[in-house]
C-alpha cells in the first residue's frame, strides 16, 4: 500500500514526520508524492497560529472531494492539531483516523485496522497536562530510536529529541495544552541514539526542545549534554532550537565556546520589546534582562549568532509598545527574525482573557514594518561575507533558481547551510549533497549567501 505525507509547522513535526514514515516504511507501506494515487494520506498538522489549522481544514476539503470518486482511502489527521480538536476533526467526513502527537507509535496500527474493519478511529490523550505514564514514554523513546534515518529529507542531518512538551505557558501558545507537559529524554537514551545515526553517516545533529535549554535529566544539565555528545566521533556540527530567555545557564555559553563541534548559533526568541507585553506574555524576563543575556552570549562567544522570534499585535500593543520591539530589533543585532502576527489560539490565557483588539490592517504594518528593519540589519551583516569562504553542509538542489548561470546537467545549484545557519546558494556537482564544501562568497541579499566552489 502507498502512504502520502503533509507536513504543517515546526521542526518538531519534521521531525516527528520522519518517524511516522520510517514506521510505515517498517510495515511494508511505500512511500508516494502523487496525492492521485495514494491508498494513505496522512497529515501532521500544527495549531500554533490559526492559519496553519485553516491550510489543514482546506486540505481536508480536498480529500473529500477525492474520496467521493476514491471512498477507500484511509485518511489520518496526526500532531497537535488533531490533539486539540479531537472529536471535531474525527466528525469530518474526509477523516478516518486523529492521532495525538504523544500517539505517534500507534498510528501503523491505526491505519492497518482502518484499512481492514473499524473506519473511524482516535487515539489521542484524554488529559494532556497529565505526565506521561512510564509506559508511554517508553513507546515514544523506542519509537524514536527504531528511526534509521533511512528515509531523510536532508542528507547527513538528523533531528533528535531531547525534551517533550513544555511547561512555561507563554500566554499566547497552545503547545503546553497539545504537546503536554515538559519531560526530558534520559541521556544515555539520547546519547545510544545519536551513535545510531552517526553510524548511519549523519554529520549534524540538531538537538531539539520547546526550551532545549532547560533540559535537565535528574542533575543532568543541557551544558553537559553538549559536551557528550560532542564526544562522538562521527558527529560534527552540533545544532539545538529553541531556547527559553530566562533558563540560560552560561555553562551553555562556555560549552559553546569550548566546544569546536557546538555550531556557534542561538535561536532565542524575545516575542516583544515592551516590558508590558511581556508580562501579559508570562514571558518572565524584562527586555534589560533579555539584552544582558544577549550580552554575555557574545562575550563569551564572541562570533555567535543570534536569531529571534517577535509576535506583533498582541492585545493591548500600542503603538508605542510596537516601538519598543523595534528598539529591540536594533538594539538585538540579530542574524535574523521571525515574525509572527498574533493569532488567538482557544484555550490559551490570552484568549481567555484579553480580546483581540489590534486590527488585522495594524498587524501587517507591524509585521512588515519589523521585518524591513531586520532586513536593513540582515543585509549590512551578510555583506561583510563578500570574499569570504565558508563551510557548509551542503543539502542538495536547491528547489528554487537563485543563480543565472547554473550549468544544470553537471553542477546544478545547489545549497547549504553554514555552522551559524545561514543559508548558502552555489553551483556544484549533486554528488556534494550530505558534504562538506567551501565556497567563496560573491554576492549576498537578506536572507541568503550567493557563492562558488572555492577549491578543496
Ligand atoms: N500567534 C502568533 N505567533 C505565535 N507564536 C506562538 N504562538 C503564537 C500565536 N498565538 C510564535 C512565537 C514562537 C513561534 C514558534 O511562533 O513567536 O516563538
Ligand atoms: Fe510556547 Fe512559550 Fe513553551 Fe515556547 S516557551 S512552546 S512560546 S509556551
Amino acid at each position: 500500500m502507498k502512504v502520502f505525507l503533509r507536513t504543517y509547522g515546526c521542526q518538531m513535526n519534521k521531525l516527528d514526520s520522519s518517524l511516522v514514515v520510517n514506521s510505515f516504511m517498517q510495515a511494508g507501506f511505500e512511500l508516494t508524492e502523487q496525492v492521485g494515487e495514494t491508498d494513505v494520506v496522512l497529515i501532521n498538522t500544527c495549531s500554533v497560529r490559526n492559519h496553519a489549522e485553516e491550510r489543514v481544514i482546506s486540505l481536508l476539503g480536498h480529500l473529500k472531494h477525492i474520496k467521493k470518486t476514491k471512498p477507500e482511502i484511509i485518511v489520518a489527521v496526526f500532531g497537535c492539531m488533531a490533539q486539540r480538536l479531537k472529536d471535531d476533526l474525527l466528525s469530518h467526513d474526509a477523516v478516518n483516523i486523529v492521532c495525538g502527537p504523544l500517539q505517534i507509535p500507534e498510528l501503523v496500527n491505526l491505519v492497518n485496522n482502518a484499512v481492514g474493519r473499524v473506519k473511524k478511529q482516535s487515539d489521542v490523550s484524554g488529559d494532556i497536562r497529565r505526565k506521561p505514564s512510564q509506559g508511554q514514554l517508553q513507546d515514544l523513546d523506542d519509537f524514536e530510536y527504531s528511526y534509521d534515518s533511512a528515509e531523510n529529507h536532508l542528507p547527513a542531518q538528523a533531528y533528535v529529541r531531547v525534551m517533550h512538551g513544555c511547561d512555561k505557558f507563554c500566554s499566547y501558545c497552545v503547545v503546553p495544552y497539545v504537546r503536554g507537559p515538559e519531560v526530558s529524554r534520559a541521556p544515555e537514551k539520547i546519547i545510544a541514539q545519536i551513535k545510531k545515526l552517526a553510524d548511519a553517516g549523519v554529520k549534524q545533529i540538531t538537538l531539539l526542545g520547546q526550551t532545549v535549554n532547560s533540559y535537565r535529566y535528574n542533575s543532568f544539565s543541557f551544558a553537559e549534554l553538549l559536551c557528550e555528545v560532542s564526544k562522538n566521533n562521527g558527529i560534527e556540527w552540533i545544532k539545538f532550537v529553541t531556547c527559553y530567555p530566562k533558563d540560560f545557564d552560561e555553562r551553555i555559553f562556555k560549552a559553546m565556546a569550548d566546544l569546536p563541534k557546538v555550531c556557534r548559533y542561538l535561536h532565542i526568541p524575545a516575542q516583544s520589546g515592551s516590558g508590558k507585553i511581556l508580562k501579559a506574555m508570562n514571558r518572565q524576563y524584562t527586555c534589560a534582562e533579555y539584552l544582558d543575556l544577549l550580552q554575555k552570549a557574545r562575550q563569551i562567544v564572541p562570533d555567535i549568532a543570534i536569531a529571534g522570534d517577535f509576535i506583533v499585535g498582541f492585545p493591548g500593543e500600542t503603538e508605542e509598545d510596537f516601538q519598543k520591539s523595534v528598539e529591540l530589533v536594533q538594539k538585538a543585532q540579530y542574524k535574523n527574525c521571525f515574525i509572527f502576527k498574533y493569532s488567538p489560539r482557544p484555550g490559551t490565557r490570552a484568549d481567555e482573557k484579553k480580546a483581540d483588539d489590534v486590527p488585522m490592517e495594524v498587524k501587517k504594518q507591524r509585521n512588515m514594518k519589523l521585518l524591513a528593519v531586520q532586513e536593513e540589519i540582515s543585509r549590512n551583516f551578510n555583506k561583510s561575507f563578500i570574499g569570504r569562504a565558508v563551510k557548509v553542509l551542503v543539502e542538495g538542489v536547491s528547489k528554487k533558481a537563485h543563480l543565472d548561470k547554473a550549468d544544470k546537467e553537471e553542477h546544478p545549484q545547489l545549497i547549504g547551510r553554514t555552522s551559524i545557519d545561514y543559508i548558502v546558494v552555489f553551483n556544484g556537482p549533486q554528488s556534494l549533497a550530505g558534504r562538506f564544501a567551501d565556497v567563496r562568497i560573491t554576492r549576498t541579499s537578506a536572507l541568503t549567501l550567493f557563492g562558488e566552489l572555492a577549491a578543496s
